[in-house]
C-alpha cells in the first residue's frame, strides 16, 4: 500500500500538471525508432488532440491486426487505440479502457472524424470509462486476439490481478502485446512512496525478474522482449530521488498459448516463413532474438514452434516437427543465471 492516493495524483498529472508529453522529466515518451513504419504512416491521420496527449512509453502495436478484437488497457486519449481501429480494419473490433473522464473524453469526442478519416462506415472502436482491473467486466473470457497496454500496468496497485485478467480475456493463441517501465531493482520504500516518481511512471515500475516471475504465474510461460531501452531521467530533482537505480522501457509479446513451458526446450522443429504478412513480406520478427527471413529455414525451440503455429501467425509458416521426441534443452538455453546487471543481460524468457 502506498501512503498517498495513487488515482488522485495519477489524474491530477495526467490532466492538471501536464499539459503534453514534452513535460515529462524523462525520455520515456519519446523513441521515434520504437515506432514501426506501418504506425508512422498512420499518425498523421490521428486527430492532433489526442497525439498532444499522448503519454506511452513505446509502441506496442503488433503485426496482422485485420479482424482482429483488441483492447487497450489505460487508452489515455485512444492514440494507440486509433492506430489499431485503422489496422484492425471495420471488422475488427477496439476497445479502450482508462479510468480518467477527460482523457476518455478526448477520445470519444474524435470517434467520428477518426472513422471518417478511416473510411470507415461503421465505428469499430469504444471507449469506456473504467479501471482496468474492471476490464472483464467488457471483455468475456477468452474473447480478445489482442491486449495492449502503454506505459499503464506500471500505474496500477495489483500487477498480479491485472496480469492475472488479461490471461483469461485471451483467446487461446492471443497476445498480450504492451510497452511498461522496469527498474534494474526491486525499488526502495522512499522511491515507490514518492507521489512525482509515481506518476512519471517510475516508482510503480517492477525490478523486471519479478515482473517475469508475476507473467509465468498468471500463465504466460514464455515472455518475449520485442524492443528495450534504457530512459533517461532529465531532471535533476528526479535524478537525486532514485539514486543508482535504472529503468528501462521494454516492449513485450506474451502469448496464451497451452503448452508454452518455462524454458525453451528441443525437439528438433524446423520453422519457415513463407512471407506474405502486409508490412512484413520478406522478414517476420517474432521478438528481438527470432527473426525469420522468408523461405529460410529455422531451427526452433518447441516454444516458438508454438507460438508460430497456435498464433494468429500460423498461416504465414511452415512448421515441421512434433513434440515425440525430446532432444534437451535449446542450444544454450537451457539452466541459464537470472538477474544479471541490468535488462540487456537479463532473463528474456528463453532462446537468448
Ligand atoms: C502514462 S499514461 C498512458 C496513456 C496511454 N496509454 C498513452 O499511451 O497515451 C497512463 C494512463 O493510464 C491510466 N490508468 C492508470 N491506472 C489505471 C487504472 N487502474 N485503470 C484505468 N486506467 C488507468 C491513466 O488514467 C492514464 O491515462
Amino acid at each position: 500500500m502506498k501512503n498517498f492516493d495513487t488515482e488522485e495524483v495519477v489524474k491530477g498529472y495526467y490532466v492538471s500538471t501536464l499539459s503534453s508529453s514534452n513535460d515529462l522529466k524523462t525520455t520515456a515518451c519519446c523513441d521515434l525508432d520504437d515506432i514501426p513504419e506501418y504506425v508512422k504512416d498512420i499518425s498523421p491521420l490521428i486527430a492532433d488532440e489526442i497525439q498532444m496527449k499522448f503519454y506511452g512509453c513505446g509502441s506496442p502495436i503488433p503485426l496482422h491486426l485485420e479482424g482482429c478484437s483488441v483492447v487497450d488497457l489505460g487508452c489515455g486519449t485512444g492514440r494507440d487505440s486509433y492506430i489499431v481501429s485503422k489496422l484492425a480494419g471495420e471488422h475488427g473490433k477496439v476497445l479502450g479502457i482508462d479510468m480518467t473522464n477527460e482523457q476518455i473524453d478526448v477520445a470519444r469526442k474524435h470517434i467520428n472524424t477518426q472513422m471518417k478519416a478511416f473510411g470507415y462506415e461503421n465505428k469499430n472502436v469504444k471507449f469506456v470509462h473504467d479501471y482496468i482491473e474492471n476490464a472483464a467486466k467488457y471483455v468475456n473470457p477468452g474473447s480478445a486476439d489482442v491486449v495492449i497496454s502503454n506505459c499503464v500496468i506500471n500505474l496500477t496497485e495489483d500487477k498480479e490481478r491485472v496480469l492475472d485478467d488479461i490471461f483469461r480475456m485471451l483467446k487461446n493463441g492471443g497476445e498480450l502485446y504492451f510497452s511498461d517501465i522496469y527498474a534494474d531493482r526491486r525499488l526502495p520504500d522512499e522511491i515507490r512512496n514518492n507521489e512525482l516518481l509515481y506518476a512519471e511512471c517510475l516508482g510503480g515500475a517492477l525490478y523486471i525478474n519479478d515482473f517475469i516471475r508475476l507473467a509465468r504465474r498468471a500463465g504466460f510461460n514464455d515472455p518475449r522482449i520485442m524492443t528495450s531501452r534504457e530512459i533517461e531521467i532529465t531532471n535533476k530533482k528526479v535524478q537525486n530521488l532514485v539514486g543508482n537505480a535504472r529503468f528501462y522501457s521494454v516492449k513485450y509479446r506474451l502469448f496464451k498459448i497451452d503448452g508454452l513451458e518455462d524454458a525453451c526446450e528441443d525437439y528438433g522443429h524446423v520453422a519457415i516463413y513463407k512471407g506474405g504478412l502486409k508490412y512484413s513480406e520478406n522478414k517476420f520478427i517474432l521478438d528481438e532474438e527470432h527473426v525469420f527471413e522468408k523461405n529460410k529455414p529455422e531451427r526452433v525451440c518447441g516454444n516458438t514452434a508454438l507460438m508460430l503455429s497456435e498464433s494468429r501467425f500460423r498461416n504465414y509458416f511452415t512448421i515441421i516437427g512434433d513434440f515425440d521426441e525430446h532432444f534437451g534443452a535449446f542450444e544454450d538455453c537451457g539452466g541459464k543465471i537470472q538477474c544479471k546487471e541490468h535488462v540487456d543481460n537479463t532473463d528474456k524468457g528463453c532462446c537468448c
